[in-house]
């Protein structure tokens, strides 16, 4: 279980995040944070990392891991970050191995690698540089990064906002299903309501630097949350085959 309590920062004098608590996150589970852009989603993200200082308790599996540097809290905590960094001469399987790597010292490295890109579809990239793909490949490519280390918390950062609307799916489809087989505490900054109603057990809406509501999809979005962290006016509908669809009418 991972719990964050009171957590407040910021960047010098401005506060982005005050008093954030988000109990109970469970093993096998995907928590969505949403807000507007602007609202501290990867702060917040960059803070349970430990790459961003913040005040609060973290707490994992029943221990206060908010004083563990970033590498203590890397043994546990995966983290894809949103901008993915620029020049990097490897190839995908290379990057993918190296990640690997980096936190055992698995002998099936390259069976354990190209398994992990074969099971997000882009085996045909392995041998392709990071440098030449497209930003939906080097979005997958990264994603394969952080999957390959077998995380017990997974942090992604927007990992679909690059992706054509198969890949979306496929992704979704691929966080869940190594979620639930690897009992992973899954937590992703996304901005489509639609994947987020569909794929996600908990949203946790950010809005002030607060959070304003928290619960299963179906719970915590409503019209009035709507409003209140995109300034919109809309509707959330069941559509045919009984998923949740959120339609937007109007923005203030
Ligand atoms: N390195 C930084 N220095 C100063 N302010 C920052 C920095 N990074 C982010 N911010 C500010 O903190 C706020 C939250 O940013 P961020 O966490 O990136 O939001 P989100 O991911 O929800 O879009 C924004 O107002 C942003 O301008
Ligand atoms: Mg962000």
């Amino acid at each position: 279980m991972l719990s964050v309590s009171k957590l407040s920062a910021g960047y010098g004098k401005k506060a982005v995040l005050t008093d954030i608590d988000i109990l109970a996150m469970q093993p096998g589970t995907i928590t969505a944070f949403l807000g507007q852009n602007g609202a501290g989603k990867s702060t917040l993200l960059r803070s349970l990392a430990g790459l961003h200082r913040a005040s609060g308790t973290l707490s994992f599996s029943g221990e206060d891991i908010s004083h563990h540097s970033p590498a203590q809290r890397a043994r546990a905590i995966t983290y894809m970050p949103q901008s993915l960094p620029q020049r990097v001469a490897l190839t995908v399987l290379e990057a993918t191995i190296g990640a690997l790597r980096a936190s055992s010292r698995d002998p099936d490295a390259v069976k354990r690698s190209l398994a992990v890109l074969e099971r997000l579809g882009i085996e045909k990239l392995a041998m392709a540089q990071l440098d030449s793909l497209s930003g939906g490949q080097r979005q997958l490519a990264s994603l394969a990064q952080a999957l390959v280390r077998k995380p017990r918390v997974l942090l992604l950062d927007e990992p679909t906002s690059a992706l054509d609307v198969a890949h979306q799916i496929r992704v979704m489809r691929t966080i869940r299903e190594i979620t639930e087989e690897q009992q992973i505490i899954a937590i992703a900054v996304l901005h489509d309501l639609g994947l987020a109603c569909r794929w996600c057990d908990r949203l946790v809406m950010l809005a002030g630097g607060r959070v304003v509501s928290d619960g299963e999809p179906q719970v915590a979005l409503t019209p009035s949350v709507l409003n209140q962290v995109y300034g919109v006016t809309g509707r959330i509908e069941r559509c045919s085959r009984g998923r949740i669809q959120v339609l937007i009418d109007e923005v203030a």
